[in-house]
């Protein structure tokens, strides 16, 4: 990775700069990262929005996102200068001509030879038209003096289903090259996920036991316990299945199960997760019932004013990997919202070779809160008789490092202006994971069969209750 690149003069173009997803997490990563010393000397934001928003009102909510207890206000106030904002009409040619006139001149003045991002923190149906006009009017040419090109960052969902999917990359693909196109997951930027690679790859001790052989099954479970949070029109529109399933818990599957890549970079990586991603069976029409859960909580029809709505807030699928090293081996894919608590975990289980293991051994990744990584062995209980008990053995991200983790949304802005794609999902692991649940989201739509009410606040669906002991 070349860490140089910050050093570059930077144009930051957020599109959508008022929304919920820029105010909560990408301006608060901004604000840590000027904090750091990270961010280019040479810096512009331009923040685009189509009504007319002062820069004062856009940073207004800042301090409260960011909440923590030596809040800088001398960095917010660095933060403000680099910005400007912008109003325009998102559908009209000639403003995308005279944006880009702008920032050439913006260009022009903090250095050319720099690196543009164009952040599109905008609902995703908008997509689409401002990804023509950026290419029709240019913006997606080489900067004057640089040596690169444009970067494009959009947020998921990519797409409403497959089809969806396959047209929004086939406009990118007409405007913009793959290697100018950072789809963020941000769960992959977790610096707990990133962790999974190195643990896996760098301690062989585990290496040679993460195949069926040995392990017994995997679950991977995203629970929150914050509502949909008056987001109505959005989460009615694409629910747990879509909002969590298809992108963060597939690239977490992904993750865990895909084989060592003859080196860890992005494209082996990426190799590597789109052959784990093929081999995932696409749950078939007939085996929806089985395979999945699905729930919604108490009240939710109330919040959406919809009193036939189908969404789900609380999905469980279960999935099989056909290939040599995972056939077998169920995982167990799991999230809702309005649970009774926020827990992100991967729990992989091993198998017990004979009756005289009672317990199986566990390693359970701790992606948030609390992260780290435990291990759960078994071993004599003291005392005169041979009883044995489970012990864990724990490692803590806070204990051992004392450093706060960087925040997804950090690594994000860092990697893209670094240029450094390993952290983004390609399309081709966009379109296979949308080939995955395409048959429950279909049976989903239509039928109310099986929807399950849970209470605010409880584990979810009663019957999940069955799994819990795993
Ligand atoms: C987003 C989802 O991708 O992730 C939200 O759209 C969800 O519904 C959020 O609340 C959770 O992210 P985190 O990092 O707080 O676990």
């Amino acid at each position: 990775m070349n860490y140089e690149r910050l050093k570059q003069p930077l144009v930051l173009v957020i599109f959508g700069i008022t929304g919920d997803l820029a105010q909560r997490k990408l301006l608060p990563a901004l604000y840590q990262l000027a904090k750091a010393d990270e961010l280019p000397e040479q810096l512009r934001i331009v923040g685009v929005s189509r009504r007319d928003v002062t820069k004062a009102a856009v940073f207004s909510q800042l301090q409260a996102f960011v909440n923590e207890p030596d809040y800088d206000v001398a960095v917010e106030q660095r933060l403000k200068d680099h910005t400007e904002m912008r109003q325009m009409d998102l559908l009209d040619k000639g403003a995308y001509d005279a944006l880009l006139q702008h920032l050439q001149e913006i260009e022009a003045g903090i250095g050319e030879d720099g690196c543009r991002l164009y952040y599109l923190s905008i609902p995703s149906q908008a997509f689409t038209p401002i990804i023509r006009l950026l290419g029709e009017t240019g913006h997606n040419a080489p900067l004057a003096g640089g040596k690169d090109a444009p970067r494009l960052l959009i947020e998921k969902p990519f797409g409403y289903d497959l089809a969806s999917a396959r047209e929004l990359i086939a406009v990118l693909g007409e405007h913009f090259g793959e290697g100018q196109v950072y789809r963020i997951d941000h769960y992959v930027a977790k610096e707990t996920v990133q962790n999974i690679l190195t643990f896996r790859f760098h301690n062989p001790l585990f290496e040679s036991i993460w195949n069926n052989r040995h392990i017994d099954h995997i679950s991977i479970m995203a629970h929150e316990k914050i509502d949909i949070e008056g987001r109505a029109n959005f989460y009615e529109q694409t629910g747990a299945l879509r909002d969590f399933i298809q992108s963060h818990m597939l690239q977490l599957l992904a993750i865990t199960t895909m084989s060592r890549p003859p080196q860890l970079e992005s494209d082996e990586i990426h190799t590597e997760k789109i052959k784990l991603l093929e081999a995932v069976q696409p749950i078939a029409p007939n085996q929806v019932s089985q395979q999945t859960i699905r729930g919604q909580y108490e009240g939710y029809r109330d919040e959406v004013s919809n009193p036939d709505s189908l969404t789900e807030t609380f999905a469980r699928m279960q999935l099989w990997i056909d290939n040599e090293d995972w056939t077998g081996v169920p995982i167990v894919l799991e999230t809702g919202k309005a649970l009774n608590e926020k827990l992100t975990e991967i729990s992989v289980c091993f198998r017990q070779p004979d009756d005289s293991v009672t317990e199986q051994n566990k390693l359970v990744f701790r992606i948030q809160p609390q992260e780290g990584i435990t291990l759960r062995l078994q071993t004599k209980r003291p005392g005169i008789q041979n009883v044995t008990g489970s012990a864990d053995m724990d490692f803590d991200y806070a204990k051992s490092f004392n450093q706060r983790p960087a925040e997804a949304y950090e690594r994000v802005i860092v990697d893209a202006i670094r240029g450094d794609q390993t952290l983004f999902a390609t399309s081709a692991e966009v379109i296979r994971s949308w080939e995955i649940v395409e048959n429950v989201l279909e049976q989903w739509s239509h039928s109310q069969a099986g929807l399950q009410v849970y209470a605010k606040g409880s584990e979810g669906p009663v019957e999940t209750e069955q799994y819990k002991a795993q």
